[in-house]
């Protein structure tokens, strides 16, 4: 038997940062202040990372580039590994991206590449809820997703290394 099955993403599409609660109106700023500590003299490309903990603390991150380019980390991966370093890899519940570029204005979403959505799908497992991601551009919409699983379907995981 053959079947033709098609998949659907929710997302929620805001066009003002007031317009969400509070505490992720703080995570976008948050994430907004860590564009400043990106390292990005190659791309001009800055973008800014924050996480949600359980307990409402924030942990930043920004895009660290490197003169060999392949070793740079994005900023996602940046707050992710922080927190897990932090010993608090089972606490993060929400994930604010924003980026720009030296050259224009994003007005986009800036959207985690495929890296850094494995590597969510990972603390996400550890946290065991889904994950709220917030994405947006310097200006324009800002795109909330709940679950890593919008982003990464049919992703491979934790689950996939036990029978
Ligand atoms: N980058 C991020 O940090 N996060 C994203 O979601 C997209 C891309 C960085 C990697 C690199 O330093 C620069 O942006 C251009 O790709």
């Amino acid at each position: 038997m053959h079947e033709s099955i098609q998949l659907t993403i929710d997302f929620e599409k805001f066009d003002s940062i007031e317009e969400l609660p509070q505490d992720e109106q703080l995570l976008i700023t948050s994430a907004r202040e860590a564009m400043n500590n990106a390292h990005s003299p190659y791309s001009h490309f800055t973008v800014g990372a924050a996480l949600g903990m359980k307990n409402g603390d924030i942990v930043i991150g920004s895009n660290q580039e490197n003169a060999a380019y392949g070793s740079t980390i994005c900023a996602e991966r940046s707050a992710l590994v922080a927190a897990g370093s932090l010993g608090r890899k089972e606490d993060i519940r929400k994930l604010a991206v924003i980026g720009t570029s030296k050259d224009f204005q994003t007005s986009a979403p800036v959207t985690p590449c495929g890296a850094c959505r494995q590597v969510i799908k990972e603390y996400e497992d550890l946290s065991g809820e889904p994950l709220v991601i917030l994405i947006t551009g310097e200006t324009g919409p800002i795109h909330r997703f709940v679950g890593i699983e919008s982003l990464l379907p049919f992703a491979f995981g934790p689950k996939d290394l036990n029978k």
